[in-house]
C-alpha cells in the first residue's frame, strides 16, 4: 500500500521575526503538513519554542500540524502540545523509559501518535509499539539544528521500517538533509513523508517555497516505489 507523498516544511528555518506569514506562506505555496521543532536544550544541544509559539500559529494555517518533540521528559508537556493545537505528536524513542505509555497519552488526546529515531537507534525498539504508532520519523542527521548533510545510513534502516510497518495505516517521515538530490533514495526506501527546512525556506519568498516544494516532490514521487 503506497501512501502519497507528503512534503512537510520545518519552520525552523523560517524568518523567526514574521513565523505567522511563513506559515500563510508555505501553506500557499503547496505544503502538505506543517513540521514544527521543539528542543529543549537538554535532549538536543539547541532551544527552539514551545506549545505557546505553535498555538499562536494555529489560525495562520488549516494543514496538519506536524510537532516533533525533541525534548525529555516529554510526558508532562504532552497535553500542552495537543491544546495548542498539534495534530501529529511525535516523541523520541531515546527520550524515556516508557515510549509505549507516551504513545498511548498522546492517542487519549485524540492526537495521531509518532516515534522518531535518532540515527544511532535500530529500529527494534519500535517492533512492541506498532500497533500505538500512526507515524515513524526516521532522523537523517543528529537532531538539533537545521542545514546538516543527510546520512544515508538510515536508508537501509528506513527500508526495515517499511517491511515491518507491512499493511498498518502509518506514515514512514524522514527529517534532516532533505532536498530535491536526497529525496529519492529516500523515497525509493519507503519513506512517504519528507521533512525539509533549508530546501524549502531558501529564497524567502512565497514564490522560491512554491519552487522548491514542488521539486521536492517531484523528486520523491519519481522515484517512489
Ligand atoms: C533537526 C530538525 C529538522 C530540521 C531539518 O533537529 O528536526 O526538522 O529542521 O532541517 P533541514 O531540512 O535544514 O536539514
Ligand atoms: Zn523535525
Amino acid at each position: 500500500m503506497t501512501r502519497p507523498i507528503t512534503i512537510a516544511p520545518s519552520i525552523l528555518a523560517a524568518d523567526y521575526s514574521k513565523l505567522g506569514d511563513e506559515v500563510r506562506d508555505v501553506t500557499a505555496a503547496g505544503a502538505d503538513w506543517i513540521h514544527l521543532d521543539v528542543m529543549d536544550g537538554h535532549f538536543v544541544p539547541n532551544i527552539s519554542y514551545g506549545p505557546d509559539v505553535i498555538k499562536s500559529l494555529r489560525p495562520h494555517s488549516d494543514l496538519v500540524f506536524d510537532c516533533h518533540l525533541m525534548i525529555a521528559p516529554c510526558d508532562p508537556y504532552i497535553e500542552a502540545f495537543a491544546k495548542a493545537g498539534c495534530d501529529i505528536i511525535t516523541v523520541h524513542a531515546e527520550a524515556g523509559p516508557h515510549l509505549h505509555r507516551s504513545l498511548q497519552a498522546i492517542r487519549s488526546l485524540g492526537k495521531k501518535a509518532g516515534v522518531s529515531l535518532n540515527p544511532a537507534t535500530p529500529e527494534d525498539v519500535i517492533e512492541y509499539v506498532l500497533d500505538e504508532l500512526d507515524l515513524i520519523l526516521v532522523m537523517s542527521v543528529n537532531p538539533g539544528f537545521g542545514g546538516q548533510k543527510f546520512i544515508p545510513a538510515v536508508l537501509e534502516k528506513a527500508r526495515r521500517i517499511r517491511a515491518m510497518i507491512g499493511n498498518r495505516p502509518i506514515d514512514l517521515e524522514i527529517d534532516g538533509g532533505v532536498t530535491p538530490d536526497t529525496a529519492p533514495d529516500a523515497a525509493a526506501a519507503g519513506i512517504n513523508a519528507l521533512v525539509a527546512g533549508s530546501a524549502v525556506f531558501k529564497g524567502g519568498t512565497a514564490e522560491a517555497y512554491r519552487k522548491n516544494i514542488s521539486a521536492i516532490r517531484g523528486a520523491a514521487q519519481a522515484a517512489q516505489k
